[in-house]
């Protein structure tokens, strides 16, 4: 677990970025009420950009009312974005202590916390009542929680029964090596990534119905190039933030993993259960 803190604290996307970006855009961050469409283009730590967060919503049925549990929620940029858009109540939950006090800090700063809470916690360990939720959320994130069995029992058991857990995450592919899997947890705190299948038998074990499984490998492969294009553009940023050799090691890394994406050892996948 420390590795995936560690990982986070040093991560190129943090809260001194989005803040950065946005006084760049705006020249101050005093001009004005800011709302949380200011911060879209910065805030969301997934592939796919706001389409993908607006996907989830659908498959999971969010609406005006819905009370939402955003699992492993970064900034909260996502939670932000279903609040403002549908009207529901969110609880973001994250564990990096950074993040989740840059998720608060943004939510203060454009006006949400009637609608978005922030709450420090592992996922696997989730400190709610059973049946709180009316779904359950997450992008890109349980390929860092190495009991992914024990994350899918905890969304089943906080979320009402008929309640909705969708999500996006990493999926291995056969050809993915030991050695490559090796160094994604070594470099990327990626840990124990499951295939489309496995996904599904954990989610049968974890007491889902009615799961739909999709594969997004084709259409990772192009966001992610696009991604690590653009971070290549903020190279001057991230230096003079995190420094030359903080920059070259995530770059490293960041190509190693697009390789793996772009070769079909690595794919993503879209989920959907029932409760
Ligand atoms: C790639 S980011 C995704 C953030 C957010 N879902 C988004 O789309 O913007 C993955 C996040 O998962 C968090 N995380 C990893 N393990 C976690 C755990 N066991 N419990 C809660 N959060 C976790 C990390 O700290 C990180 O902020």
């Amino acid at each position: 677990m420390s590795d995936v803190l560690d990982f986070y604290d040093r991560h190129p996307i943090s809260e001194a970025q989005v803040l950065a970006a946005l006084r760049r855009r705006r020249g101050a961050l005093a001009g004005g009420p800011l709302t949380a469409d200011d911060l879209f283009e910065f805030d969301q730590d997934h592939y796919g950009g706001l389409a993908a967060v607006d996907t989830l919503a659908r498959l999971g049925g969010i609406r005006a009312g819905t009370r939402l549990l955003d699992l492993c929620a970064g900034l909260g940029g996502p939670a932000r974005f279903l609040a403002s858009r549908r009207s529901c109540q969110v609880v973001a939950l994250e564990l990096n202590a950074g993040r989740a006090g840059g998720a608060a800090r943004l939510t203060r700063l454009v006006g949400l916390r009637h609608r978005v809470s922030v709450v420090r916690a592992d996922a696997t360990r989730l400190p709610f009542a059973a049946a709180r939720f009316d779904v359950c959320l997450s992008q890109e994130a349980f390929l860092h929680i190495a009991d992914k069995a024990a994350v899918l029992r905890e969304a089943h058991r906080v979320l009402v029964p008929g309640g909705r857990l969708v999500f996006t995450d990493w999926v291995a592919r056969a050809s993915l090596g030991d050695g490559e899997r090796r160094r994604l947890e070594d470099w990327m705190a990626a840990t124990t990534l499951q295939t489309l299948d496995g996904y599904r038998g954990l989610l049968g074990a974890a007491g889902f119905h009615g799961v739909t499984v999709e594969d997004l490998a084709d259409e990772w492969r192009a966001v992610l190039r696009r991604r690590l294009e653009m971070f290549r553009a903020m190279r001057e940023d991230t230096v003079a933030r995190l420094g030359e050799a903080r920059y070259r090691e995530y770059d490293a890394l960041y190509a190693f993993f697009v390789r793996l994406i772009e070769a079909g050892k690595l794919g993503g996948g879209r989920f959907s259960a029932s409760r």
